[in-house]
């Protein structure tokens, strides 16, 4: 039998998000990254593909993204509030990692499988970063999946794309705690 380990069921049971807009510096120095990025590169992965890799955005690198976020998303029609809102994602981020899904050739291996690995990837980074006591926030929207922005901002090839942006730094405020699933309504139980 494996060794029970209750302060880590404790946390995967009272885990939560901190919104990336209450995080502040400090973040994690490099040191205290590569930790997590360990933690999170020990991940479920159907073959040993590695379909994932990391960019750590931080410092300038966040601000470029920010005024890049702006103009594009002027470019693209999108309206003040959504390029606001995108620009400052990143401008006020304290550190930022684009979690890359890379798409390998494989016979085995369907693409599908190469996703949900990287998507375990950015939970495992989430849960590092709370679990080391800093905020952490799991974001998308429209930079990471427009095509030209990413291709321009993060030089990702044809086979990468942003499985997701995690957001790291110092807690400013606890949030109020989330509604969570009703488990009875999502499970099934099957005996025979
Ligand atoms: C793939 C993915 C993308 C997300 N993108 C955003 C986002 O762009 N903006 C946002 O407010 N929340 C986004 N969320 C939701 C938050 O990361 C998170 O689920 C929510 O804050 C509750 O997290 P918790 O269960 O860890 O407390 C996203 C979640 C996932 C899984």
């Amino acid at each position: 039998m494996p060794v029970a380990n209750p302060q880590a069921l404790e946390f995967l049971l009272t885990r939560r998000s901190r919104p990336s807009k209450t995080l502040r510096a400090p973040a994690p120095d490099a040191e205290q990254l590569k930790v997590l990025l360990t933690a999170a590169a020990r991940t479920p992965d159907h073959g040993k593909l590695e379909p994932w890799r990391f960019i750590v955005l931080q410092g300038d690198a966040l601000q470029r993204m920010g005024k890049a976020a702006e103009a594009c998303g002027a470019r693209l029609g999108k309206d003040a509030e959504a390029c606001a809102k995108a620009a400052n994602a990143f401008a006020t981020s304290p550190l930022c990692v684009a979690v890359i899904e890379v798409q390998k050739p494989s016979e085995k291996v369907p693409p599908v499988e190469q996703t949900y690995s990287a998507g375990a990837v950015c939970l495992a980074l989430l849960n590092a970063a709370l679990a080391d006591g800093w905020g952490a926030n799991w974001l998308s929207g429209w930079t990471s999946h427009d095509r030209g922005f990413i291709t321009e901002n993060l030089g990702l090839a044809d086979n990468e794309t942003v499985a997701g942006f995690i957001h790291i730094g110092t807690e400013g405020k606890a949030p109020p705690e989330r509604p969570r699933p009703d488990l009875d309504a999502i499970t099934t139980w099957v005996s025979e």
